[in-house]
C-alpha cells in the first residue's frame, strides 16, 4: 500500500468491516467469522493506526478503552420521562392488569402481549442523532440522570453507529434507546475474586458490579470491566414509527443494538404467564440475574390509548419472580477453616427459603466484610443467593436491633486445631498457620480427590473426615496406601464400599499433568492456570524447576501466580509431598504435547456451546478447558456454532443444534475429545 488515499480507504474498509461484524455478533448473536479472523481485522486497523496517527478517526472502533477522567456527572435529561413498572407477585395480579387493560381497550379486543425478561441491572438511556451515538445517561430519578456517556461508550456491545443496511427502516434522526446494562454472573464472581485478591471491597450482586462499574468518573475502569446491555423500548423518537412493541424490538435489533432473545411475542395473557414459567424454571441457568418477566400490551396505539399513572404505564406489568432474598436472623457466626488455613465467618441462619431453597447457611467472605457490613449475632439480616452461588449475607436491618446483639471478633486460635490465627500484611484474610491443622488436611484432601483435579468417585467430605479424625490420612499422599482392612471395620463401610473406594483411588493414579497441578492446591492456580502451565512446560519436572520470571513468560501468568508456583515448590514439605505421590505410584500422563503450543484442530478456532448440567464438572470448568485449547465458547446455537456438548436436561440449545445439522457431543464423547482419544 503507497499512497495515503489508498491506506485511507483500507482503514475505512477496516472500520466498516469491524462494525459490521461487531453488528453480527452482539446484536443478532450470529457471527459470520472466527475470533482469530475478527481480531486479525482489528490488529490491522490497529497497526495502521499506529502507523498513521493522522488517519486515527474518533468513532473508530479501536477507541473503546476510555477517555479522560471527569471530575463529577454532569445531569442528563430524559425528554421523555423513564418510568417504573408496577409489580406483580402471583397470577392473580397479572390477570388483574389483563382485567384493567380490559375496561379501557373492551372485553373483546384481542390483545396480544410481549413477555420480555425482567433484566437485573441498571437502566439506560442512549441518544443517537442520526445513527451516532452522541449521549447517554443512567435513569436517575426518572427525569435527570447523570450523564455516562463515555463510560457507555468503552461497552463492546453497544454501538458508536446505528447500522442500517440499507433495506429496512433508516436509523431516525434522533432516537433515544432504552435498555439495561448488567454483569453476567461468572464475569461478576471473576472480578469479585480478583477484588478479594487485591484487598478491595466486593461486590455483593451482579447488578451492583454493573451499577458501580458503569458510575466510574475514570472510563477506562468501566472500559476494563466486562458489561453488556440489553434494549427494550425507546424515549423520544423522531423520523420513525412502529405499530407494536414487538416490531419495535426487531428494528432495534436491525439498528444494532443488542436485543434478548428470549422475550416472546404471546397472543394472550396465558402465552405471557407460560412463559413466565418456563423463564422462571431456566432462571439459575441463564449466565445473568432476571427478575421476572416485563409483560407489555404489544399494540402501540393501545399504549397510547391506556396511557400512563404518575410512575408506570397501565400498558405494561413486572411479574416478579419469588425473590432470590430473603430476610432472617442470624443464630451464630462460626468461623471454617479451608485448605489453605484461610478463616470464613459463616453465619448460622434460621432456616429460610430463598429462590426455592432453604438457607441455613450464608458466606460473610472475611473479617472485614463482616466489619463493613456491621453484621452482628442475633441480627435480622437480608440473604442472597443466586444461582450456584453459595448463599450470603448483603446487610443487617439495623432498624429492628434491641440491644443484645453480639459483635463478631476472629478467634485468636484456629477453631480446628487450637493453633495461631494471623492476618498476614496487605491480606484480607485471618490463616491458621499449623500445617498440620485436621481442617486443612481436610480441606486439601478434599480438593485434591474433587472434580478437574484427581477424580476420586465416593470420597466424600464425610469419609475424609473420619480418615482424618482416625489419622489414616495425615496428607493426600496417604490415600495411596490406604487398604481396604483400613476401611472395612470404619463405621458406615461394608467390604463392598470399601473395595470401591480403594478401586477408585487406584484408578486416580495417572492423571493429566494440569489436573494433578491443580489437584496439589497450590495458591492462585486454579484450573486454566494449570492448563496454561502445563501446555507450556509439558513436564512436571519443567514446572519444578522454572523460576519466577519463566513462569511470568507464560501469557496468562502474573507476578502472583509465579511467586506463588515457585514458593510452592521451593519449600522442602511440598517437595517431599510430590516425592511420596510419585512414589506411591503417580504416573503423570505427559505423553500428550502442550495443548496451547500445537494447533489442536479439535479445538482450535471452534465454537463451542455447552448446555444441560455436566456430570465430571461445572460449565466454567469445561469453558476453561476448551479456551484453553483454542476454542471460543459462546451461549447461544447458530449456524456457525462447530459443536454443542449437551449434559443432562439440555433444554432447547441441543433441538436447535438438531435442527442446524450442528454435531451435539454426549459428556462422554466431550471428555474423550478432550483426552485426545478421538
Ligand atoms: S420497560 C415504561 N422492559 O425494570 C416501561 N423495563 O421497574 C419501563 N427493566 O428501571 C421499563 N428489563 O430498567 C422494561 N424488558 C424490560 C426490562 C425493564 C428490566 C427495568 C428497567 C426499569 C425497571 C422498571
Amino acid at each position: 500500500m503507497t499512497t495515503k488515499e489508498e491506506i485511507s480507504a483500507r482503514m475505512d474498509f477496516l472500520r466498516k468491516e469491524i462494525r459490521f461484524h461487531n453488528y453480527r455478533y452482539y446484536a443478532l448473536d450470529a457471527p459470520l467469522i472466527g475470533d482469530l479472523e475478527y481480531d486479525a481485522l482489528l490488529r490491522e486497523l490497529m497497526d495502521l493506526e499506529k502507523a498513521n496517527p493522522d488517519l486515527v478517526t474518533a468513532d473508530s472502533p479501536t477507541q473503546r478503552v476510555g477517555f479522560p477522567p471527569l471530575e463529577k456527572f454532569e445531569p442528563f435529561r430524559h425528554e421523555i420521562p423513564m418510568l417504573s413498572l408496577e409489580n406483580a407477585m402471583n397470577e392473580g395480579e397479572v390477570i388483574e392488569f389483563e382485567r384493567r387493560v380490559r375496561r379501557v381497550l373492551g372485553e373483546h379486543a384481542e390483545i396480544d402481549y410481549v413477555a420480555e425478561p425482567k433484566m437485573d441491572g441498571l437502566a439506560v438511556e442512549i441518544l443517537y442523532e442520526n445513527g451516532f451515538l452522541v449521549g447517554a445517561g443512567t435513569r436517575g430519578d426518572g427525569l435527570v440522570g447523570e450523564d455516562v456517556t463515555p463510560n457507555v461508550k468503552t461497552i463492546r456491545g453497544i454501538p458508536w453507529n446505528l447500522h442500517f443496511s440499507g433495506e429496512r427502516l433508516p436509523p431516525p434522526s434522533r432516537l433515544a434507546a432504552r435498555g439495561e446494562v448488567f454483569m453476567d454472573r461468572d464475569e461478576f464472581e471473576s472480578l469479585n475474586a480478583s477484588r478479594q485478591d487485591a484487598d478491595e471491597p466486593l461486590f455483593s450482586n451482579p447488578r451492583n458490579a454493573a451499577a458501580g462499574s458503569l458510575r466510574q468518573l475514570d472510563s477506562s475502569i468501566t472500559a476494563s470491566r466486562p458489561l453488556k446491555a440489553y434494549f427494550y423500548g425507546v424515549g423520544l423518537i423522531d423520523g420513525a414509527d412502529f405499530s407494536t412493541q414487538w416490531e419495535l424490538l426487531q428494528q432495534l435489533r436491525e439498528w444494532g443494538l443488542p436485543v434478548n432473545p428470549l422475550s416472546r411475542k404471546c397472543r394472550t395473557i396465558q402465552e405471557a404467564l407460560s412463559h413466565f414459567n418456563h423463564l422462571a424454571s431456566r432462571r439459575d441457568s441463564l449466565p445473568y440475574d432476571i427478575d421476572g418477566v416485563v409483560i407489555k400490551v404489544n399494540r402501540i396505539d393501545w399504549q397510547r390509548h391506556l396511557g400512563e399513572k404518575s410512575r408506570s404505564p397501565r400498558w405494561a406489568v413486572a411479574y416478579k419472580f419469588s425473590p432470590q432474598e430473603a430476610q432472617s436472623r442470624v443464630l451464630d457466626i462460626i468461623v471454617q477453616v479451608g485448605r489453605t488455613g484461610a478463616l470464613t465467618p459463616v453465619a448460622v441462619l434460621e432456616p429460610v427459603p430463598v429462590g426455592g431453597v432453604t438457607v441455613q447457611r450464608a458466606t460473610l467472605h472475611n473479617e472485614d466484610e463482616v466489619r463493613r457490613k456491621d453484621i452482628r449475632v442475633g441480627d435480622q439480616v437480608k440473604v442472597r443467593r443466586a444461582g450456584d452461588v453459595i448463599p450470603e449475607v448483603i446487610e443487617a436491618v439495623t432498624g429492628v436491633r434491641t440491644g443484645s446483639e453480639r459483635v463478631f471478633s476472629m478467634p485468636a486460635n484456629c477453631p480446628s486445631c487450637g493453633g495461631e490465627v494471623v492476618r498476614l500484611p496487605n491480606e484480607s484474610v485471618h490463616r491458621c498457620l499449623n500445617r498440620s491443622c485436621p481442617a486443612q488436611i481436610k480441606g486439601a484432601i478434599w480438593h485434591f480427590a474433587g472434580r478437574g483435579a484427581m477424580n476420586i468417585d465416593g470420597l466424600g467430605k464425610k469419609i475424609i473426615s473420619l480418615l482424618v479424625d482416625k489419622e489414616l490420612l495425615k496428607s493426600v499422599a496417604d490415600l495411596y496406601r490406604l487398604k481396604k482392612e483400613d476401611l472395612e471395620n470404619l463405621p458406615g463401610f461394608a467390604e463392598k464400599s470399601a473395595e470401591n473406594l480403594i478401586a477408585a483411588i487406584a484408578g486416580s493414579r495417572n492423571p493429566s499433568l494440569s489436573d494433578f497441578l491443580y489437584a496439589l492446591g497450590i495458591y492462585h492456580v486454579g484450573s486454566h492456570v494449570a492448563e496454561l502451565l502445563a501446555c507450556h512446560f509439558g513436564s512436571l519436572d519443567a514446572i519444578r524447576k522454572a523460576t519466577e520470571d519463566e513462569l511470568k513468560q507464560i501469557p496468562g501468568v502474573g507476578e502472583k501466580v509465579a511467586f506463588s508456583v515457585r514458593s510452592y515448590f521451593s519449600h522442602p514439605a511440598n517437595r517431599e509431598l510430590v516425592e511420596n505421590l510419585i512414589k506411591s505410584g503417580i504416573h503423570i500422563e505427559t505423553s500428550r504435547p502442550g495443548r496451547l503450543e500445537t494447533v489442536d484442530d479439535t479445538w482450535n478456532g471452534k465454537t463451542v456451546v455447552f448446555t444441560g448440567t455436566l456430570a465430571s464438572m461445572t460449565r466454567q470448568e469445561a469453558g476453561a478447558k476448551v479456551t484453553a485449547r483454542g476454542a471460543r465458547v459462546t451461549e447461544s446455537v447458530s449456524s456457525r456454532t462447530d459443536m454443542v456438548i449437551a449434559g443432562k436436561d439440555p433444554g432447547s440449545k441441543r433441538d436447535k443444534a438438531v435442527k442446524l445439522g450442528v454435531p451435539v457431543l454426549t459428556e462422554e464423547e466431550f471428555l474423550n475429545r478432550l483426552k485426545g482419544n478421538v
